[in-house]
């Protein structure tokens, strides 16, 4: 079976400042290996990507080593509206930090979030993290400003429901759900931690049964699938004061395909969450050539041993999943195949560059 090239909207590559978690190189690997030929990366890594010149440090650290295609978020501060808004046609997007969680770029006080709201103008929208009732104030702000605004892992039934009603009265806002918050609820914290607590820290935090399904009872209001692909090392997730953050690019499309199986979802689901609709959301450019091959049959166990993130670590270790992905073909290209990665560092291209 044929898929197009999938998009991940939201990586975090770990690149600069946190190589031991994650860098451009170990995260491409991970997203070809999951059937995702463009990821939009995170700012929120050490310096947080915030202007022109973290812009390039990030950008130029990707150029050098992605294999697949990306593009980068600039993150919303206390005092750069302006000029993120200049740099905007080279950014995926602009992310706000509305509630707390890993990194340093949360914005407390509401008047700066206008600011933001006021001046950017795309072509990717607003990206907000921002859980129940910051979550309402960002839509309030969507309203106000006239702006696409895009709330990132919704996980709650109180959520997914405001966004229903926000669609509905013609509020630009869409949004994603990420795999753990579909698969998996705050009752299997303890099968996931195997007696460390750490492992089950994400943010969101994962949502109650009734949530859960909450969401899949509303897949029509998710426009997007999207891994928050989080890695941090095992070592940290066990260690003291363990960071939040879950690995998912290589378990993403595994998962999805077999809840397809399961009569979840449908391969047309998949196609417009994954590729139609972020590529639409994010205006990304078409991949010419492109396009992913998985064997829907192949019934495997998901072993973080045989992932290529560097964290070393995955919350679905042991999952029996149906459909494996067997070749991926990125512009023209054979980039992955029988798993093996089959292009150099730097094939991958920035989707905002001409
Ligand atoms: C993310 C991270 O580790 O960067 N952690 C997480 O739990 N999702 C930050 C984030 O996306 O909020
Ligand atoms: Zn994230």
């Amino acid at each position: 079976m044929r898929l197009p090239g999938l998009i991940d909207p939201h990586v975090h590559v770990r690149e600069p400042g946190q190589t031991h978690k994650e860098d451009w190189d170990t995260a491409t690997q991970a997203a070809l290996a999951g059937g995702v030929t463009t990821v939009l990366a995170m700012p929120n890594t050490k310096p947080p990507i915030f202007d022109a010149a973290t812009l390039d440090l990030a950008l130029a650290a990707a150029n050098e080593k992605a294999r697949c295609d990306y593009a980068q978020y600039l993150g919303a501060g206390p005092a750069n509206a302006a000029e993120a808004a200049r740099l905007a046609p080279r950014a995926a997007g602009l992310k706000m930090y509305l509630d707390s969680t890993f990194g340093e770029l949360r914005l407390d006080d509401m008047t700066l979030w206008l600011e933001h709201f006021r001046r950017w103008s795309g072509p990717g929208p607003i990206v907000v993290h921002a859980e129940s009732r910051s979550m309402a104030a960002a839509l309030a702000c969507a309203q106000m400003f006239d702006r696409p605004v895009h709330i990132a892992h919704v996980s709650l039934r109180e959520e997914i429901l405001l966004i229903k009603e926000a669609k509905a009265r013609g509020v630009k806002v869409t949004c994603e759900a990420t795999p753990h918050h579909l698969f998996l609820a705050a009752d299997d914290i303890p099968a996931i931690s195997h007696g460390h607590p750490g492992r089950g820290e994400v943010r969101p935090r994962l949502a109650s049964r009734a949530d859960v399904e909450a969401l899949w009872q509303n897949l029509d209001v998710i426009d997007c699938f999207a891994t928050d692909h989080a890695p941090h090392t095992l070592a940290e997730k066990d260690g003291e004061n363990p960071p939040p953050g879950f690995p998912g690019l290589e378990t993403m499309l595994p998962l999805l395909l077999t809840a397809i199986d399961a009569g979840r979802l449908t391969f047309d689901d998949l196609i417009q969450k994954l590729a139609i609709n972020p590529r639409k959301i994010f205006h990304l450019p078409e991949q010419p050539e492109t396009w992913v091959e998985v064997d829907e049959n192949a019934r495997w166990e998901i072993r973080a041993a045989e992932l290529r993130s560097k964290c070393g670590w995955t919350p679905f270790e042991g999952w029996q999943v149906r459909g494996r992905v067997t070749r991926v073909v990125l512009r023209g290209r054979e980039a992955f195949k029988d798993g093996r990665i089959l292009v150099e560092p730097g094939y991958g291209r920035n989707v905002r560059e001409e």
